[in-house]
């Protein structure tokens, strides 16, 4: 197929246009990286128009979101691109053997904060379906483009409004979203299903201020010790979440699945060594797919209070807080689950203590129906890009507005993700193997071929 030759005589240009999106810092969590941010949207519009879309910037309570459309006809049926744009904060930068926003190549990897998630992973959309456009002049589907700015942010408050308010323009058969991982560097997937997320930070408080720990200590609460006694209260000795009802709700995940996924080639020396760790844990009767796909877990993500400085500090600190989030499985609401929290954790909580739990928002896990024509077109075109055919795999991250597609506008999602476990999204040194990039890039030239043959 022409469309093939086309990337192989474009792979240099290919890369100078990633590395250009690639060196926007744009961290959503960070207010001084708004200009980079809108910086990085309005480059990415002009691209989508250098191509051949037309193009527009969405501006939202927080950070745009772009909006790219390249619309052929009622004859063909329509695809909904989902990426995001915005990327994790890269510190701490002394961890990374080049700087984050100065995109290279090393060993095969291009390295840079977002390289995988997702910047990289959504190019590759865009430079297959170019490619086609190139060849063809023309596209097999309709294509649109939805590509948010805060999605690392956690809230989808803003991209879930311009989605209830804009169900024309965003109308489509099936929604694609690169923004996920393989199962191994031999092995490509696709993701039926992601957890659902609730975050929450709670708080702690003592004394009216930091006091002498040597004339107070003993007659009064330290809020550090006892925020960590109340952690420890969260998981029983079989490694489950001791929150009263927090596993009321859960879906099981069918034998069909558990099947499905025991057939997965997995090594768990290699994991551990991946890892750096010397023995797993989690929780009793369940295996490491299942305990990250399929099961609901609670972590804590940072814990604060006293003193951090250089040197010592004797005080009982006056306060004390920890961001926590628990993963979600199919059937469980975030609100109600953070709410079990909170009362669970006022009702272990001392006496000498006053105790705050702040909700910070979350989303619904999402399935991907196994039954329908999608999951076996977009698997051909993965054999297509990938020369291999791929496994089914859930995954236990997050994408928040992927349960919107489905609420909002009736439509569900096709996670193709081009990633590896160990490509450090959200650490230091992210990653991207060119391989992948590559891969990703011939079978995103596929799937509007062969979901074109989806009958609508
Ligand atoms: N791309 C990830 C989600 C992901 C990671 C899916 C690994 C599958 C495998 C996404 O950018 C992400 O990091 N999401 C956040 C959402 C949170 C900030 C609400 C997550 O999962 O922590
Ligand atoms: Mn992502
Ligand atoms: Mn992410």
């Amino acid at each position: 197929m022409k469309a093939f030759e086309y990337l192989e005589q474009t792979s240099q240009k290919r890369m100078d246009d990633l590395f250009a999106f690639l060196r926007y810092p744009s961290v959503s969590a960070k207010s001084e990286h708004k200009g980079d941010i809108a910086a990085c949207a309005e480059w990415l519009k002009n691209h989508f128009e250098s191509i051949g879309f037309k193009s527009m910037i969405h501006p939202t309570a927080g950070h745009p979101i772009v909006y790219a459309e390249y619309l052929v006809g009622p004859h063909v049926p329509t695809v909904l691109y989902y990426g995001h744009y915005d990327v994790q904060p890269a510190e701490p930068f002394e961890l990374w053997t080049t700087p984050p926003f100065e995109p290279t190549i090393r060993d095969g990897y291009i390295y840079a904060r977002g390289c995988c998630d997702d910047k990289g992973q959504t190019f590759t959309h865009l430079k297959g379906l170019e490619a086609i456009l190139r060849a063809d002049g023309t596209l097999p589907v309709n294509a649109k483009f939805l590509v948010e700015g805060e999605e690392e942010g956690g809230s989808t408050a803003n991209l879930s409004k311009f989605i209830r308010e804009n169900k024309t323009l965003l109308k489509a058969d099936i929604v694609v979203v690169s923004d996920t991982a393989q199962f191994n560097k031999n092995l490509p997937a696709v993701t039926f299903g992601l957890r659902g997320i609730s975050s929450v930070e709670v708080f702690v408080y003592g004394p009216n201020r930091d006091v002498h720990s040597g004339t107070f200590g003993g007659a009064i609460a330290n809020p550090v010790n006892v925020l960590c006694q109340m952690i420890g209260k969260l998981h029983d000795k079989n490694g489950k979440v001791a929150i009263p009802g927090f596993y009321s709700d859960v879906k099981l995940p069918s034998k069909w699945e558990r099947q499905q996924f025991k057939r997965l080639p997995y090594n768990e020396a290699a994991y551990k060594k991946m890892l750096g760790v010397s023995a797993l844990q989690g929780e009793k009767g369940f295996t490491t797919h299942e305990r990250t796909w399929v099961r609901p877990t609670l972590d804590v993500n940072g814990i604060t209070g006293g003193y951090q400085g250089e040197g010592g500090k004797t005080i009982i600190p006056s306060k004390a807080s920890a961001k926590i989030t628990m993963r979600l499985v199919p059937n469980m609401n975030p609100l109600k689950t953070a709410k079990k929290l909170d009362q669970y954790f006022k009702k272990i909580a001392p006496k000498s203590v006053r105790v705050e739990v702040k909700v910070h928002g979350g989303a619904e896990a999402v399935v991907v129906p196994t039954d329908g024509p999608w999951l076996e077109a977009v698997g051909r075109a993965i054999k297509t890009g990938f020369g291999k055919t791929p496994v089914y795999m859930k995954e236990g991250g997050s994408i928040p507005v992927a349960g919107d597609f489905k609420s909002s506008l009736g439509i569900d999602t096709l996670f193709v993700g081009f990633g590896q476990n160990d490509d450090n999204i959200h650490s230091p040194n992210e990653r991207f193997r060119v391989e992948d990039f590559e891969r990703g890039c011939r079978t995103a030239v596929a799937i509007p071929f062969e979901l074109a043959k989806v009958k609508k």
